[in-house]
């Protein structure tokens, strides 16, 4: 493995394992084998969980990162993955028209990277599911978004993910009452403030 390979992913990995622990809660609610990670930076951690993972970034370490193909082996074997994963790797800006399949996805992850749900929900299938976090605004672009259904929230504590499927109409109720619009979420580039405040959210792909 490159050094570069080994430093990159230990500096991602600062928390050890945290993602680890969070995609294998996810993969525990849902049926998925194939991922689409757009924006992923280094995060190699879905490929320790999903047998067939893409990931677009445009960051120019990523490119040097999967390309080391043997140290991202190793990586993934050192957490019990897949002996021989599938893992794609586009150099690109997922705001661009991607040579990837239609509604071909059964997970579309979306953490802490803009608004990937409105720019790649078309490579989701129809019932796959959309992993989303609050912070830039992607999470309530996709409660606004009517090809989605609230499905389940991931819920952190002590550095432990779980999936909790109850009561989801207490979520994504704002704190102040106000209208969010897609122009509104652009201009923030912000979450909305919500008054309960899960991790993430499991979106499922209706239309
Ligand atoms: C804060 S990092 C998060 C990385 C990873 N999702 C995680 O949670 O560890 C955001 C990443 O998204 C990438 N990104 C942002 N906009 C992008 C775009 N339009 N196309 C591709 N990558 C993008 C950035 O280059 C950066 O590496």
């Amino acid at each position: 493995m490159r050094r570069e390979t080994e430093a990159l992913w230990a500096k991602h990995d600062q928390h050890e394992g945290d993602r680890w622990r969070l995609f294998g809660a996810v993969a525990g609610a849902i049926e998925a084998t194939t991922v689409l990670y757009p924006g992923s930076y280094v995060d190699i951690a879905p490929s320790f969980i999903f047998d067939s993972v893409t990931y677009v970034e445009i960051d120019k370490r990523a490119p040097r990162f999967f390309g080391d193909e043997d140290g991202v082996r190793e990586i993934v074997r050192r957490h019990d993955g897949p002996i021989d994963p599938d893992v794609r790797f586009i150099h690109a800006d997922y705001t661009s028209e991607l040579d990837l399949a239609t509604e071909h996805f059964d997970l579309l992850i979306s953490l802490y990277a803009g608004f990937v749900s409105e720019h790649c929900t078309k490579h989701l299938r129809i019932g796959g599911t959309l992993l989303v976090n609050p912070s830039h605004g992607d999470a309530a672009m996709a409660s606004i978004d009517s090809r989605y259904e609230l499905g389940g929230v991931v819920v952190a504590r002590d550095g432990k993910y779980r999936v909790d499927n109850s009561e989801l109409d207490n979520y994504l109720v704002a704190k102040r009452p106000h209208t969010i619009t897609i122009d509104s979420l652009h201009e923030s580039g912000r979450g909305v403030a919500y008054t309960r405040s899960p991790f993430a959210y499991l979106f499922t792909r209706v239309a």
